[in-house]
Formats: C-alpha cells, sequence, structure tokens
C-alpha cells in the first residue's frame, strides 16, 4: 500500500463548516507559511461559500484573499471548489463567465481546481472541465454522493467513466452529507481501481459521525488522498482531524509524512480564533454533535433543523413527522435528487408545502418548477409523470444542457457596471454577485 496524501481544508471547508465561512483573511495569513511547510498534498483554501462570504460579511475582495495566500505559498499546491456552471454561485452563469472566471482563479494562484454538479448531470461540468484544462490547471472532477435506490455502485461507475471521458485529472468522491458508509465506500473504490489510475480523493464531513471509519476502509480498498482539517477546525460539520491520521497512519505503509510538530504549531495558533467564534456566537455547540440521523432518516441534520425552525416559525411544529414522512415521497416524485444544497432546501420546502395545504402540489415553489423544467440538470431518475404534469402541465421539460440557453454575459455585465470594475477580476464579481459586488466596488472607489 502506497503512503496516503492529504489535503488540508481549514481554509475553506473548514471554517466553512464551523464558522459560517467568516475566517478573515488577516487571521489566515500569519499561519500560511507555517502550512506550506507540513507536507500537504494541497490546501484547499478558496472556492465554495468564500467568494460570497468575503464581500457580503467581511467587506474583502476574495482576489486579494487568493493573492495574499499565493504570495506565502511557495511548496504546497492550492485547491479551490467550483459548483460547476454554478462556479461559487446559486445559479448557472455563461460560458463565457465560467471560462473567464477559471482562467482568472488559475492566474492568481489556483493550482487544483475541484468541480461538481449536485445531480452529477455531467453537462453541468462540462465548461468548468475545459476552461481548467485550457488554462493550465489540475482538473478534479467529482462524484457527489447520495443514498437511494438509483444511487448505485453501478450509476457511479458510470459517472466516473464520464468524468474521464471528459479529462479530469483526478477524480473526487464528495461525500457532502457525511452518509458513505465504511464498506461502501470500500466497494466503490475497488471498483474505481478495476477501470482507471487516476488519483482518488475523499471528501467527508464528521456529521454523522462515520467519517475516519470510511477513511481507514477507503485507503485500505486503494484511496489515494483524504481531505483533513486541523483539529481546532474539524469535527462536527467538518472534516475529520488532520493529527489523528498523521497518528494513525505514521507506522503504517499508509504514512503521510506530515510533520507532526507544525501540526500542533498550527492547531494552537487557531485556538484563540476558535474562541473568539465560540464567544461571538459563530460557532454554536450543535455544529460539533455527533448527529447520525442521516444515516438512519437518509435526511441530512442540517435539513431536519431546518425543518424544525420552518415549522416552528408556522406555529405548526405537530406536524413534524408528516413532513418528515413526506420527504422521502418528494425526493422519489422529483427523481432523487441528492439532498444537498439547493436540493436539501427545495425538497424540504416542497414537503412543507404538501403537508401544510393538506393537498399535495398544490402550491410548488418556483425553484422547484424550475428543476422540474429540467432547468437545473438532468434528475438521476425520471420524475413522476403524474406530479411532473402537475406542477409543469403539458409543457416539455429541456433536455439540452442548462447553459446551452444562456446567452454571453459578461458584456451585458461590464455595461452596467461601467468604471467601478476596473479589472476583470472587478467584473467577475460583478457578474457572479451583482448586487453585494456593486455595493462593494462602490464604497472602494
Ligand atoms: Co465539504
Amino acid at each position: 500500500m502506497p503512503a496516503v496524501k492529504i489535503t488540508e481544508t481549514c481554509l475553506r471547508d473548514g471554517h466553512q463548516s464551523l464558522l459560517a465561512t467568516r475566517l478573515k483573511t488577516s487571521e489566515m495569513l500569519p499561519i500560511v507559511e507555517k502550512m506550506d511547510e507540513v507536507g500537504y498534498n494541497a490546501m484547499e483554501v478558496w472556492g465554495g461559500a468564500t467568494f460570497d462570504s468575503a464581500i457580503r460579511y467581511l467587506n474583502e475582495d476574495p482576489w486579494e484573499r487568493l493573492r495574499e495566500i499565493k504570495k506565502r505559498t511557495k511548496k504546497t499546491k492550492l485547491q479551490m471548489l467550483v459548483r460547476g456552471q454554478n462556479l461559487v454561485g446559486y445559479r448557472h452563469y455563461a460560458d463565457d463567465v465560467v471560462d473567464l472566471f477559471i482562467a482568472k482563479s488559475i492566474e492568481n494562484g489556483i493550482d487544483i481546481i475541484r468541480t461538481f454538479d449536485a445531480l452529477n448531470d455531467l453537462r453541468n461540468l462540462e465548461s468548468t472541465i475545459t476552461a481548467t484544462k485550457k488554462y493550465g490547471g489540475h482538473c478534479q472532477g467529482c462524484i457527489a454522493y447520495a443514498s437511494s435506490p438509483v444511487h448505485t455502485i453501478d450509476y457511479y461507475v458510470e459517472k466516473v467513466k464520464g468524468l474521464m471521458a471528459l479529462g479530469v485529472d483526478s477524480l473526487c468522491i464528495k461525500d457532502m452529507s457525511g452518509i458513505l458508509l465504511p464498506d461502501d465506500a470500500y466497494t466503490l473504490i475497488k471498483r474505481m481501481k478495476e477501470i482507471t489510475d487516476l488519483p482518488i480523493e475523499m471528501h467527508t464531513h464528521c456529521t454523522s459521525g462515520v467519517a475516519q471509519l470510511m477513511y481507514q476502509k477507503s485507503v485500505e480498498a486503494g484511496a489515494d488522498i483524504v481531505d483533513t482539517a486541523i483539529s481546532t477546525l474539524s469535527s462536527g460539520t467538518s472534516q475529520p482531524a488532520t493529527e489523528v491520521f498523521q497518528a494513525a497512519w505514521q507506522d503504517s505503509d499508509f504514512n503521510p509524512g506530515l510533520n507532526m510538530k507544525l501540526l500542533e504549531e498550527i492547531a494552537d495558533y487557531f485556538k484563540p480564533i476558535r474562541a473568539n467564534y465560540v464567544k461571538e456566537g459563530i460557532l454554536k455547540i450543535n455544529a460539533m454533535y455527533t448527529d447520525p440521523k442521516a444515516l438512519i432518516y437518509q435526511i441530512p441534520g442540517g435539513m431536519l433543523s431546518n425543518l424544525m425552525a420552518q415549522l416552528e416559525g408556522m406555529k405548526a411544529f405537530s406536524k413534524y413527522e408528516a413532513v418528515l414522512k413526506e420527504v422521502p415521497l418528494v425526493r422519489k416524485d422529483l427523481g432523487y435528487p441528492p439532498l444537498v444544497t439547493p436540493m436539501s432546501q427545495m425538497v424540504g420546502a416542497q414537503a412543507v408545502f404538501n403537508v401544510m395545504m393538506g393537498e399535495r402540489y398544490k402550491v410548488v415553489p418556483k425553484e422547484i418548477k424550475n428543476y422540474v423544467k429540467g432547468l437545473y440538470g438532468q434528475p438521476p431518475a425520471p420524475f413522476d409523470p403524474v406530479v411532473q404534469k402537475k406542477i409543469i402541465g403539458e409543457e416539455a421539460p429541456i433536455t439540452c444542457r442548462p447553459a446551452d440557453l444562456l446567452e454571453p454575459e459578461l458584456a451585458k455585465c461590464q455595461a452596467e457596471i461601467g468604471t467601478y470594475a476596473q479589472t476583470p477580476e472587478d467584473l467577475l464579481m460583478y457578474a457572479i454577485y451583482p448586487d453585494i459586488a456593486k455595493k462593494y466596488l462602490e464604497a472602494r472607489q
């Protein structure tokens, strides 16, 4: 068994999962040079919700953060997460936006671009993969892990073949809900290894409590890289702690070869920072609890607490059990979308409407209508025909790649924002988050 590599996530997913993505650039920079010496495979430092959060809550330029981190990183590759055609936002952007965004991400310091689509519709990954290769980046294609009757090992193996055909450089099994069980991971990786020599990276969250066992079985099956977070920003809704794997695998063939002394110093560095976020009420105790409900009900813990809050807000908590029963039925009607953002919120809202109105699909939110029209991509399984008819009538869902329907956006954005956008990076900020970027760019000028 070869050594396992470790990707450190604390500067992206770690604080996104525990600290509502509030870690400031000024809190990151003093430790980056030390992190660069640890021996990580890569550091995930950008993308996901960090782009939005930097502008919206921290009054920071996310591009500036990336450049400052890059300046301090000489040895370790920098990694980012994009949501396929949604990039770092919540809707599909046109291909010209995708192309420029990927070009500028790489130019400003990103080495590895990890791209995923919540529905595993590979057409939603095409533009990001093409652009990453065009601009010389390492492209990592994800399969988003979900559990349902259609999400079989064969289904994932087919998706892996599709990603390979698109020319990705490595593969990631992205278990965003933390529900991948150790034996399933083992089987899946073994099957993948039969058809590919590409490196396989595992990504999960500790939410349900099974993460460390899953990583152990994964490396036994031949997984090449695991995602972990330094202990002070690990566990709970975040990744498992980095130091644990260095300690556990030190004397084995898996030895990741990280510098344990530096890991301790990095963990200590984040202690007072974390304490501040606890004091400010941003790091909540709930985020640290182990919540195996996702394994039992197949509904992610975060979604359950959202549903509870929604029903309490409507003074209808007595309907909680009925809504819990409705969620899997809605999911089946809608072709088993994985219960991750944005589908978890959409399916949850529809289940609440179905129960509260006393008639199923009497009220349908716009997002669900668009989803059934095919605008998010192809669902994992066909829609229930009766439900589809009730939601969009005789209208036929689109069958093309959703982004094929989008006109180029950049010229229009440039005309709107004018001289407030002084660089292509400014323009991208505006194209992706027009409202908050306009405020930010105006104030800066
Ligand atoms: Co994650």
